[in-house]
């Protein structure tokens, strides 16, 4: 896997482009493309019949401790600034950021470490001065070959960089610790930080801006939700927020669930739509964007189950991706260590999938089950909830009030059976479109050997994406256009269409028509030949096996749709 290979196929084939591309792009937004969209749609659509559609409420699926009901759902993105308070979005929902003093940047502070690594500048700069020794920790620094690159290459490269805007000074200090620093083991960490310091003294040793080198502020707090504003007015009262996850949208319509329909505990309530946070640095394609789709499930369930349907949707999520074509390789599904696990969490874990940005033995995160227990709901009924020793109690401001006032609707559950009162527990599996659409991408794509237009091995490039995930299900070629075959295949074409996302292509050697499906991931090709308009059979080739069989025009919908369950 090459994530260069694969951003370029994705935009020269229209799956995935820059937002406002021609302006020079907004960093963080995506747009997807005609083969996008489609291949973006049917992981919606898989996860969606998977969870809702599908679900058959008669009969215990294999693992779970009973049967359950499910439900959708689809909110709006702007809802009342009061959900944010009480969600605790309001208050919590930040990163820490750094700015570059020199360039104006912004880094959020957990990846500069990491950036530094893959800074060109940086990388530059260590290949000028260091040599590697024994280990890591063993580099040696040579002053002059520093000295020489700050007065010369630096200037371009880091302008902002202590070391270049003052060489003499910044050296000077450096040059007092090195005999202590080279005798302790020096690592290109700590070089890197003495090279962005001109005053240890005074500031300590620095972090250098992984763009310019300059001198990187103290962490601040940032708050991630995007505001707008409600009406004409642009005042505080007005004030709103895009929704950063869509989970809020249903708690907040639990009771309106329960009232107007016959759900009854345990039932999930799913949800796909849009989200938005201002990432500070959003980075690896659509791995961490700020506008993005997730698939989320509030499962609402009685407080002495929760940990059995947590055991349930953590495994069936995991499995989830396997089916639809992950390698269980590069898949892993992780449990919080309990230091991790939010306050009121008795469990927690990430589905990760090894991205090719990721490095080696590094995961990124697809998607988090997490044990919720009672408290969104408790908190959208009283009010934003905070933990005193192992209790959740409403967080009172200066005036013994509560700091965000919950909704003071009645959100217990009532059991008829066991007349029994209780806010129920949640699950919440939480699953982003965009990374999953990114992870089947990533390992769809291949390279191999496959005979070309003349029957000879030829260099190919494949996207072998699950028949359920291919944006494009089958083209249809008739092998020359004429002696009638183009007319049977636009007939194939036009009933398939009415079924399947079909593709019909007669350009050029009928190979190349090949090349140019595997390359978007088509996983079958049917093409109408000279036989076709003798016994009505046509060949239908496997995107992977390349084996080709012949069917019966008749057949080719039923087997289609066989392929596709
Ligand atoms: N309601 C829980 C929640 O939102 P989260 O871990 O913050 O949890 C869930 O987000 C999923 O949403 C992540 O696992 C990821 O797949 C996706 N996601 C979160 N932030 C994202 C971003 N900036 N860009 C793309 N996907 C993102």
């Amino acid at each position: 896997m090459d994530m260069e290979k694969i951003v370029s196929l994705c935009k020269r084939r229209g799956f995935i482009f820059q937002s406002s591309e021609i302006y020079g792009g907004l960093n963080g937004f995506w747009d997807y493309g005609p083969l996008g969209v489609e291949l973006k749609r049917n992981v919606k659509e898989a996860w969606w019949r998977d969870m809702v559609a599908g679900h058959n409420e008669l009969i215990v699926p294999a693992g779970a401790p009973s049967t359950y009901q499910m439900v959708g759902l689809d909110c709006s993105i702007i809802m009342h600034p009061q959900v944010w308070k009480c969600s605790g979005h309001y208050d919590l929902f930040h990163d820490f950021m750094q700015t570059c003093r020199q360039c104006k940047k912004l880094f959020r502070a957990d990846h500069v470490t990491p950036m530094l690594k893959e800074s060109a500048w940086a990388l530059a700069w260590l290949e000028a001065c260091t040599s590697p020794g024994a280990s890591p920790e063993q580099v040696t620094f040579d002053s002059n070959a520093a000295f020489d690159w700050a007065r010369k290459k630096g200037k371009k490269l880091a302008p902002g960089l202590a070391l270049v805007r003052n060489p003499q000074g910044t050296l000077a200090a450096l040059a007092e610790d090195l005999p202590s620093l080279q005798s302790s083991g020096i690592t290109s960490d700590v070089l890197l930080r003495y090279a962005a310091t001109e005053q240890k003294s005074v500031t300590g040793l620095q972090t250098p801006c992984p763009a310019c080198g300059g001198d990187l502020t103290e962490p601040r707090e940032f708050n991630l939700m995007f505001e707008t504003y409600t009406g004409a007015l642009q005042s505080d009262e007005n004030k709103a927020f895009l929704r950063p996850e869509t989970a809020q949208g249903i708690f907040v319509n639990y009771k309106n669930v329960l009232d107007s329909t016959r759900v009854k505990v345990p039932f999930g309530i799913c949800q796909v739509g849009k989200s938005f946070r201002n990432e500070i640095t959003p980075r690896n394609y659509t791995f961490r964007s700020r506008e993005f789709e997730q698939m989320e499930l509030e499962f609402f369930c009685h407080p002495s189950t929760s940990p059995a349907w947590y055991q349930y949707w953590r495994d069936r999520r995991f499995r989830w991706y396997l089916d639809h074509g992950l390698s269980k390789e590069r898949l892993q599904l992780r449990e919080h260590e309990a230091a991790e696990l939010a306050h009121y969490s008795c469990g927690t874990a990430d589905i990760e999938y090894a991205f090719p940005f990721c490095a080696p033995g590094e995961f990124g995160e697809l998607e988090g089950v997490a044990h919720r227990a009672d408290f969104d709901l408790r908190s959208h009924q009283e009010g934003k909830l905070v933990k005193d020793g192992n209790n959740l109690v409403v967080e009172t401001g200066p005036d013994g009030k509560p700091k965000h006032r919950g909704s003071g609707k009645d959100l217990n559950y009532f059991d008829e059976q066991s007349r029994e009162r209780f806010v129920p527990h949640v699950i919440e599996p939480s699953a982003g479109a965009d990374r999953a659409t990114l992870a089947f991408l990533c390992e769809a794509y291949y390279e191999d050997t496959a005979p070309d237009e003349n029957g000879k091995p030829a260099d190919r490039v494949v996207l072998r994406f699950h028949p359920r995930l291919a944006p494009i299900k089958a083209a249809i070629f008739p092998l020359v256009k004429k002696e009638g075959m183009p007319e049977v295949a636009q007939q194939l074409y036009g009933e398939l269409k009415r079924e399947f996302n079909v593709f019909y292509d007669d350009g050029g050697a009928v190979g190349r028509r090949y090349r140019r499906q595997d390359e978007v991931g088509t996983p079958y090709c049917i093409t109408v030949d000279g036989q076709t308009l003798q016994d009505q059979t046509v060949t239908i080739r496997d995107r992977d096996t390349l084996k080709q069989d012949r069917i019966h025009l008749k057949e080719v919908s039923s087997l289609l749709r066989e392929k596709l369950r």
